[in-house]
């Protein structure tokens, strides 16, 4: 195929008013014609109701019900296995050309409906516009970047091997069958997106089960695959309860791989799931897991210090700090410390609360449950640190009644504080003071994660330390430390932050594909 070389999408500047205005309009088109709707299962190309019923509701506004999605039995996703294995057959001859030229497609037509995406998010989680756009904006890019890493592997035997005299030697890549793709809220577009873009575009077939809070941005993605011209039972849309349906999927002898991206908790528990051999079971299940983070930014005594005021406000309260990139810990040098956090906490106390439709700054948290265990949180670091600011929930803005915190900071954290080791996934910040550079990097090594990181210094010698050091699998120097960019940060963690599988990059493909060495002797 030709396509012009991979670049990621520009984001859309919200300053012009024209742009402002042109998302009210998609906003008041979702409202028209999504508000309600409801999403049924996709079994075999098949639209199938349930009995059971998962309502999505306005974080920002509780009493607004946003519409729903079927809610799959086990009996719906036994089903859909079956008929993605059927499915295979066929699919797995597919040319990778072939399967990226619907990738493209998809691309194309999510680039029409963009504002439309962006705008049912606000709703449905409480995106802002910005947060809201970018996420699109790398929805398009792993659909668009996929695509052109499958056609890298057209042909078969296309592998470098090293030639050996009197024989062909060729790699044939080969998918691994039928998987299942479980993602979550937080970013309920772009992960949903690329968790299922992948493995489809490398010959695989997948049962794609979003998050319980964020169904309809998924089966909104799903429509514009199939309008893309995706063949019935490739994918296999199954919303549905985690414990339920995911539970029963990632047991099942059946199941070849697992792609998850969620909280450690349930990440490592589907991975003992996984690993025990059920009657039947043939392979090893692949398991690919993205995980949670505790992540941190280092300010020493050399930083330009607004600048990295402004990285630590734009990485702990991007989406109310509900990334598992955001910044949870802001380690600060001592002879800085008091500059660094008084110009944080103001920074901080400027940011506007409300709607993501009205583009506030932080917004409602998803949900009850997150609501709840944010505000236990904050007690516990009541106890454990400084309150330099926030510290209420007030469950309320505006008039409005929704999973609303203040951003939240505590000031000399002790490394081992609970605040300061486990997620919150909130805006809530915890303020480490180190003695110098040295025990900085010790401090931000000290979680069990390892996801991402980053350092404001203009010490050279230190950055290089960091970069050799720093036990994280995205890694930041003077700048925020969210908003990877596919293509250009492949994304992922390790330790327990996840397999580092690098969403986004080169090898990502690799994970969904089987080899196969051929030597034909002449
Ligand atoms: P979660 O673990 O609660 O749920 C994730 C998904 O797992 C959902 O679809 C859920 O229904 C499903 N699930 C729950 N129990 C299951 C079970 N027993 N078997 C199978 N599936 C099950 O996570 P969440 O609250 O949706 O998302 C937030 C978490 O995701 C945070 O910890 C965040 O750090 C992490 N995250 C990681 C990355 C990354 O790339 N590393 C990216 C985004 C989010
Ligand atoms: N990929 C997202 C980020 O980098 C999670 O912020």
């Amino acid at each position: 195929i030709k396509v012009e070389p991979y670049r990621p999408q520009t984001f859309t500047d919200f300053s012009l008013q024209a742009n402002v205005d042109a998302y009210h309009a998609a906003l008041a088109k979702v409202r028209a014609e999504l508000l309600g709707k409801h999403y049924p299962l996709i079994i075999d190309g098949e639209r199938l109701d349930t009995e059971g019923k998962l309502q999505s509701v306005n974080p920002c506004d509780t009493s607004e019900v946003v519409g729903s999605t079927a809610k799959a039995t086990t009996e719906d996703a036994q089903r859909a296995l079956d008929g993605a294995w059927n499915a295979w057959a066929e699919w797995k001859t597919w040319s990778m050309d072939a399967r990226a030229r619907i990738l493209l497609k998809a691309a194309a037509i999510l680039k029409r409906k963009r504002l439309e995406a962006c705008a049912l998010m606000s709703i449905e989680v409480g995106k802002n516009y910005a947060e809201a756009d970018v996420e699109v904006a790398e929805a398009i890019d792993f659909l668009e970047y996929y695509a052109r890493e499958a056609m890298k592997y057209s042909g078969f035997g296309a592998s470098e091997t090293t030639w050996f005299d009197g024989e062909e030697n060729g790699l044939l890549s080969i998918p691994l069958g039928v998987g299942v793709s479980i993602s979550p809220w937080n970013f309920p577009c772009a992960i949903f997106a690329g968790m299922l873009a992948a493995p489809i575009v490398a010959g695989n077939c997948v049962i794609a089960k979003p998050a319980e809070d964020s169904g309809m941005i998924a089966g909104f993605v799903v429509d514009i695959l199939q309008e893309a011209g995706l063949p019935a039972g490739v994918l296999q849309f199954l919303p549905g309860v985690g414990e339920e349906v995911g539970e029963y999927l990632v047991q099942h002898a059946r199941t070849r791989f697992i792609t998850f991206t969620g909280s450690r908790g349930v990440g490592l528990h589907i991975n003992e799931v996984a690993a025990k051999v059920q009657p039947g079971q043939k392979w090893l299940k692949r398991v690919i897991l993205e995980l949670g983070g505790k992540d941190a930014l280092i300010v020493d005594e050399t930083a330009d210090l607004p600048a990295a005021v402004t990285a630590a406000v734009q990485s702990a309260f991007g989406f109310n700090g509900q990334k598992c990139s955001a910044m949870s810990r802001l380690v600060v040098v001592d002879s800085v410390y008091d500059e660094v956090v008084n110009q944080f906490v103001a920074r901080a106390e400027a940011l506007s609360v409300g709607t993501g439709e009205a583009n506030a700054n932080v917004t409602a948290v998803v949900n009850q449950e997150s609501f709840e265990k944010i505000g236990k949180y904050i007690e516990i670091g009541k106890g454990e640190g400084k309150l330099l600011t926030g510290g209420e929930t007030p469950g309320e803005c505006g008039g409005k009644k929704g999973y609303y915190v203040q951003p939240t900071i505590f000031g000399d954290v002790p490394g081992d504080a609970r605040i300061a080791q486990e997620e919150i996934f909130g805006p809530v910040v915890s303020v480490l003071r180190a003695r110098d550079f040295q025990h900085a990097l010790e401090l931000a090594n000290s979680t069990e994660y390892g996801l991402t990181g980053g350092v404001c210094s203009r010490d050279r010698a230190r950055l290089e330390q960091a970069r050799a050091e720093f036990e994280v699998g995205n890694l930041y120097f003077n700048r925020k430390i969210t908003g990877a960019i596919v293509g250009v940060q492949p994304f992922g963690g390790y330790n327990m932050s996840g397999t580092d599988s690098k969403a986004g990059g080169p090898d990502y493909l690799g994970n969904f594909l089987q080899y196969k060495a051929v030597t034909e002797r002449f």
